[in-house]
């Protein structure tokens, strides 16, 4: 059935095309608004705009659904592993076994970095953001890998992965150049979420091999992190995209849209938050009647989700992995009951409840990094790990869209209408 909207507007009555998405979800075509009536629509923070066709991540934020490549997070979570959950989302379907090795064997390959990297790190300050040197040096890698630039289709397997996997290589040498400790060569007989442990974590003469508990943990957190549609960084990364800037320099847009408090940085917002509560001996009550004072300007970080209004599936997750993790490990530490608190007094509270406001996958993935030892400011970092091959999903759809526009949003003017300059002698 071909359906419309009737959109009036003055003596005039047009009609709009309704497309309908593979779960039944129905948008309205707004393309030849302008052309047919001078109007264009104004959605601030595009709570209501549909901004692409996808088909790589499904989610029903009342229902609590998250899909990649129409399978379910739990399943993934339960039967999957990061690498296999990247490869799904980059190519389209789940990998076959000689798909899979091929794959971890290039991702090994690519795992070290050029040697003139150290001297790139070396010029950031010891105490930079690793945010900031993660976004940097991504972004460096295009002038390692210039074939980024005008990749044919069999150049993006190999560029893609290279991303991957020297994303993690990157990441764990921020952090060493934040202690001013050597870098550690990647170890090609170690697997993805171990060899990252080893580079972030060993030292030359004492190589650092992780507890299972922890790399399957974290392994769980770089899945859940994988996708997500499209968020503050994804769709960072199909507008940089869609000017046909490369991969890399796409990706590292991605990060930098990804490090801000009410994105990526709220799993470190979440520790900061717990720690200020902790060393100024408030209570947990104190908090909350905060978070609820508008004029406090408080949120209560980990709390809250433009699109899951009832749960986050990935949360619930994480949830169980932390319960789990965090008696296997015997941590004990007095941050964890504070966060137990807030979210037992905050999931029985009406401000709470009736906004809809659950905790959310930072909050838990913030909880569980700090078990597992991770230090507080390389949460956001890896989170970016799990994203990118999302971000590289995405910009290889944007990428191959068809008549793949480059974004460019409109806006409403309401500055100062023509005014007449005004020589700096008679101001
Ligand atoms: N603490 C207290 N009040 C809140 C919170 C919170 N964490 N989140 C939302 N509210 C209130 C908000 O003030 C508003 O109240 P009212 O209706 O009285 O004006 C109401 O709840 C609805 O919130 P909203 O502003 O419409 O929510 P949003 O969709 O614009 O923002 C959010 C979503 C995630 C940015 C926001 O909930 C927030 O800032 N949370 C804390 C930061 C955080 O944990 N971010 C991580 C998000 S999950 C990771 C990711 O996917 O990026």
């Amino acid at each position: 059935m071909t359906r419309s909207a009737t959109l009036t507007y003055g003596d005039k009555r047009i009609e709009l095309p309704v497309i309908e998405g593979s779960e039944g979800e129905l948008a309205v075509d707004v393309t030849q608004l302008r052309a047919q009536t001078g109007l264009i629509t104004l959605d601030p923070g595009y709570g209501n705009t549909g901004a692409c066709l996808s088909t790589i991540t499904y989610i029903d934020g009342e229902k609590g659904i998250l899909r990649y490549r129409g399978i379910p997070i739990e399943e993934l979570a339960e039967r999957s592993s990061f690498i296999e959950t990247a490869w799904l989302l980059i190519f389209g379907k789940l990998p076959t076994q000689a798909q899979l090795d091929h794959f971890s064997a290039r991702l090994t390959a690519h795992a070290p970095l050029h040697e003139s990297f150290k001297h790139h790190f070396e010029g950031f300050p010891v105490n930079a953001p690793p945010m900031a040197m993660l976004s940097a040096m991504i972004n460096t890698l295009c002038c390692f890998y210039p074939e980024v630039q005008d990749m044919t289709e069999e150049d993006f397997f190999e560029e893609a992965t290279r991303l991957v996997s020297k994303v993690r290589t990157i990441a764990a040498y921020t952090y060493r150049r934040s202690l001013g400790l050597p870098f550690i060569y990647p170890d090609p007989k170690l697997r993805y979420v171990t060899n990252f442990l080893h580079m972030m974590f060993s030292m030359p003469f004492d190589q650092h091999i992780a507890s299972r508990e922890v790399v399957e943990a974290l392994n769980l957190i770089l899945l859940l992190h994988a996708d997500h549609e499209q968020n503050c960084s994804t769709s960072t990364v199909r507008v940089v995209g869609s000017s046909r800037a490369n991969l890399f320099s796409s990706c590292a847009a991605g990060v930098c849209a990804l490090w801000g408090p009410l994105h990526g940085g709220a799993n470190v917002a979440v520790l900061d938050m717990l720690e200020a509560i902790h060393k100024g001996g408030l209570s947990a009550e104190h908090t909350l009647e905060m978070a609820k004072d508008k004029k406090s300007g408080f949120k209560l970080m980990g709390f809250g989700h433009r699109v899951y209004k009832n749960f986050d599936p990935r949360a619930v997750i994480l949830k169980k992995s932390a319960d789990k993790v965090l008696g296997q490990l015997g941590v004990n530490d007095p941050l964890l009951d504070i966060a137990r608190r807030l979210e037992e007094l905050a999931l029985k509270d009406s401000y709470f409840v009736e906004r809809k406001l659950y905790p959310n996958v930072d909050f838990y993935s913030g909880i569980l990094m700090r078990a597992m030892g991770i230090p507080t400011n390389m949460f956001t970092v890896i989170f970016a790990i799990g994203r990118m091959p999302g971000w590289i999903a995405h910009w290889k759809e944007q990428h191959d869209s068809e008549g793949g526009r480059i974004a460019r949003p409109r806006q409403i003017y309401t500055g100062p209408t023509t005014s007449a300059y005004v020589p700096v002698s008679e101001r």
